[in-house]
């Protein structure tokens, strides 16, 4: 009846191997001990830029009383690197590791969950009462507002621009071929650096006396400052009249000349206008005597050749009302809101029958003489070209430079006013952004700055890595 306590070969080595697993661990362990080695505790490989900390637990988990915390310790954090405050106005300070999660290998330490936002963005509270922002975030699919900038859809920019007849074949010249205007004609990145094909070279490198700084918006004060430093490629450069137009609208003046004016304020054309005229006149002073060419009255009667002469500033001030006056009505108009400028009388200068009696020369004289140095072009309406859209995100045209511009920007192809927005809302955003796979990242830290980076201190690590510590300084 005792034939099943017999061993059998099986049951011999069922029992040899109970003895002998047990004993091959703890040999692993006391072996790992004795090397001070404690991965053995660990519940998972840590990520890859802590991965060097492998066997220092105690760099994280702090040692109390001769006991290891099971919690990271912030303070443990904070002695190697900053994780600066979110918000002045935040209630309460998560631990690190609520967001930054390891032990799970090699992932993205930074890839913090939308739970770890939405535990304040599904309800937001601030100190200072109500809050700013939207309150009722949980994820980018759930609770997101529309951008700011889509809600408004509004440009305030001045410059004129109609996209959409520039979008189509057009002439590069008065008279010349056709050409097919590509986006990135007007609009680069500022760490491009290409040759412009619509530049003219006689406007480039040339410092206008008007500042750039008040000629766009830049990003709002209160926005979370990014950790890294920019590239230069995440947003476009403000368009210019030197890269992107100067080629094809030609700020020409008069006939006498090929150059165009300089593309600055009024009282710059100005100068610069007295200035070529005056040159002009000092060699051709055979031109202050004028002869009107032959004409016909509106019966068809040959008409009196008449002739005029004036003095050098006459004549001067004479050419120079006449340019600002087609500079003010079309050529700088064409692009730009220009305060209404009223006009001295230049019918003076078209020989109307009524002005060539003898009050012209004075009408000419005290043109000249009036003192009139700013000019007779209107002010020009600050650019107001807005280069951040969405301050309180991270937006980066780089990482998206394996789609066209209009797979966001359609509105680029239909627009025909300035005023019109052109910045995708986020709609768009969502169709590629999305969880699962086949999509992009759609957790807040794809888009969003945590920590505000402006606050960040200087942490001085006391730690060095063990393969220093044998180097015996
Ligand atoms: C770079 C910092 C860091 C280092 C180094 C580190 N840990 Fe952790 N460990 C963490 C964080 C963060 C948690 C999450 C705990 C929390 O919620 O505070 C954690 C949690 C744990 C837990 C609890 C179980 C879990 O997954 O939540 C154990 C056990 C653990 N660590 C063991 C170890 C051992 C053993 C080592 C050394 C081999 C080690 N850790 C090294 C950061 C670290
Ligand atoms: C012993 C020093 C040390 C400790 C302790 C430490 N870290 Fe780090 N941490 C580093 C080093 C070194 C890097 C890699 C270089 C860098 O990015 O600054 C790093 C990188 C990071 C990064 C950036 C990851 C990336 O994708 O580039 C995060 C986030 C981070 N640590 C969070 C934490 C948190 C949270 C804790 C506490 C649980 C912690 N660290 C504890 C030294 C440390
Ligand atoms: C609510 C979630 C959250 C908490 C809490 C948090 N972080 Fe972060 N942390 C992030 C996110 C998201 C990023 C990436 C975006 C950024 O740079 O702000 C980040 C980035 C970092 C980085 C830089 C990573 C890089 O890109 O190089 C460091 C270092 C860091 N955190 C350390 C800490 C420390 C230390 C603490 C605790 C004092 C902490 N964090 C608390 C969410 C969090
Ligand atoms: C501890 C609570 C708390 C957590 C966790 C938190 N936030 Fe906030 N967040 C706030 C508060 C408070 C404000 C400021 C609200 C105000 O001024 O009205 C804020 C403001 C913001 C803003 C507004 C824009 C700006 O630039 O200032 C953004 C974006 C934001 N948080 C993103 C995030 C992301 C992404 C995470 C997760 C990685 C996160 N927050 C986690 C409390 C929190
Ligand atoms: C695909 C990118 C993307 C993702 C993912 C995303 N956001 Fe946003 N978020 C934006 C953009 C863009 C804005 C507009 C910023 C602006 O108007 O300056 C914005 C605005 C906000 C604002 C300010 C809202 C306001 O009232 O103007 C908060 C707060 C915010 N996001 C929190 C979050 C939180 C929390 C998550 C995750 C649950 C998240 N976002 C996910 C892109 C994103
Ligand atoms: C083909 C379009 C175009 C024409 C024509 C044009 N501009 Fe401009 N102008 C621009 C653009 C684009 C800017 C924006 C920034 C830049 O180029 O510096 C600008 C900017 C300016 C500014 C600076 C505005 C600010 O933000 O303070 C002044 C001043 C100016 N132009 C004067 C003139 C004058 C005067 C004329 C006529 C002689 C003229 N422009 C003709 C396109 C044009
Ligand atoms: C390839 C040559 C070319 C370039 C480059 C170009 N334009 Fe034009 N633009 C034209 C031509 C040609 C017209 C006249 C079309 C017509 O009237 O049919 C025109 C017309 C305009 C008009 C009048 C539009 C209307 O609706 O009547 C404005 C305003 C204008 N351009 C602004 C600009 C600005 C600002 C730039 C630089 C950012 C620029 N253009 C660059 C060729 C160009
Ligand atoms: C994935 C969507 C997407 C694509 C593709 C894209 N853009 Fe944008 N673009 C945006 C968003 C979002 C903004 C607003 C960013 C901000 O200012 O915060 C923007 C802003 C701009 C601006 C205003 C200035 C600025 O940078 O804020 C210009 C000009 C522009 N884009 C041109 C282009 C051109 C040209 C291309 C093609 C080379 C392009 N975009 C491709 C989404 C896109
Ligand atoms: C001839 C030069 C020119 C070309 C070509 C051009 N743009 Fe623009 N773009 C401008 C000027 C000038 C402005 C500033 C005036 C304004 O705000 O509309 C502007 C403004 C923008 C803005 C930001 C302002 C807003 O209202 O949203 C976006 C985005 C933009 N362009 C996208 C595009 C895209 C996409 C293309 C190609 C399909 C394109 N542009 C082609 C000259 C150009
Ligand atoms: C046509 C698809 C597509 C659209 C539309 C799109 N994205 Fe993306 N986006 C991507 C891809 C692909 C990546 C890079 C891969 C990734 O991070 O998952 C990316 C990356 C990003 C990043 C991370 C950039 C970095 O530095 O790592 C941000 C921020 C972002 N997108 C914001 C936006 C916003 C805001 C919009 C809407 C205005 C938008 N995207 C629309 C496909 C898209």
């Amino acid at each position: 009846m005792n034939y099943f306590k017999r061993p059998t070969p099986l049951k011999r080595a069922k029992l040899w191997l109970s003895l002998a697993l047990p004993l091959v661990a703890l040999i692993w362990i006391a072996a790992h001990f004795a090397m001070h080695d404690s991965r053995v505790y660990s519940s998972g490989r840590l990520s890859n830029p802590h991965a060097v900390f492998e066997t220092q637990c105690a760099a994280c988990h702090v040692e109390k009383a001769g006991a290891y915390s099971a919690k990271a310790e912030n303070s443990a954090c904070l002695a190697c690197h900053d994780g600066p405050i979110h918000h002045a106005e935040q209630t309460r300070m998560p631990n690190c590791a609520e967001c930054h999660v390891e032990h799970r290998g090699k992932i993205n330490l930074s890839a913090a969950s939308n739970q770890s936002c939405a535990q304040c963005h599904s309800e937001l509270r601030t100190n200072g009462g109500a809050a700013h922002f939207s309150a009722n975030i949980s994820s980018l699919e759930n609770g997101h507002p529309e951008f700011r900038a889509a809600a408004t859809n509004h440009d305030p920019g001045t410059i004129k621009l109609n996209h959409k007849l520039h979008m189509q074949p057009i002439r590069s010249a008065p008279g010349g071929p056709s050409v097919q205007l590509e986006c990135f004609d007007c609009h680069r990145p500022p760490g491009v650096t290409k040759p412009w094909i619509y530049a003219d070279g006689k406007y480039l490198g040339i410092t206008a006396s008007y500042t750039d700084k008040d000629q766009f918006l830049t990003a709002s004060s209160s926005s979370l400052k990014a950790r890294n430093p920019a590239t230069g490629r995440e947003l476009m450069a403000p368009v210019k009249f030197a890269t992107a137009c100067a080629g094809c609208h030609l700020l020409t003046f008069d006939k006498r000349f090929d150059d165009g004016v300089p593309h600055d304020k009024p009282e710059v054309v100005h100068t610069f206008l007295m200035k070529k005229f005056g040159a002009y006149i000092a060699t051709h002073s055979n031109e202050l005597h004028e002869m009107q060419d032959p004409s016909r009255d509106l019966s068809g009667k040959l008409l009196q050749p008449r002739m005029r002469t004036l003095s050098a500033p006459q004549w001067v001030a004479e050419k120079v009302a006449v340019a600002e006056e087609l500079l003010s009505h079309k050529t700088c108009a064409q692009c730009h809101q220009m305060t209404k400028q009223n006009l001295p009388d230049t019918s003076i200068a078209r020989w109307s029958p009524a002005n060539v009696a003898a009050g012209t020369v004075t009408s000419i004289a005290n043109l000249a003489a009036g003192g009139n140095s700013a000019g007779m072009i209107g002010a020009v309406a600050p650019a107001n070209i807005t280069l951040r859209w969405l301050p309180h995100s991270r937006f980066d045209h780089d990482a998206h430079t394996g789609f066209t511009c209009v797979s966001c920007h359609a509105k680029a192809l239909t627009s025909t006013e300035s005023s019109e927005l052109l910045i995708p809302g986020i709609a768009t955003c969502r169709t590629c952004h999305a969880p699962g796979p086949n999509h992009a990242e759609s957790r807040c830290f794809e888009c969003h700055t945590y920590h505000d980076w402006s606050q960040r201190k200087e942490v001085k690590p006391a730690f060095r890595l063990p393969a220093l510590h044998t180097g015996g300084e």
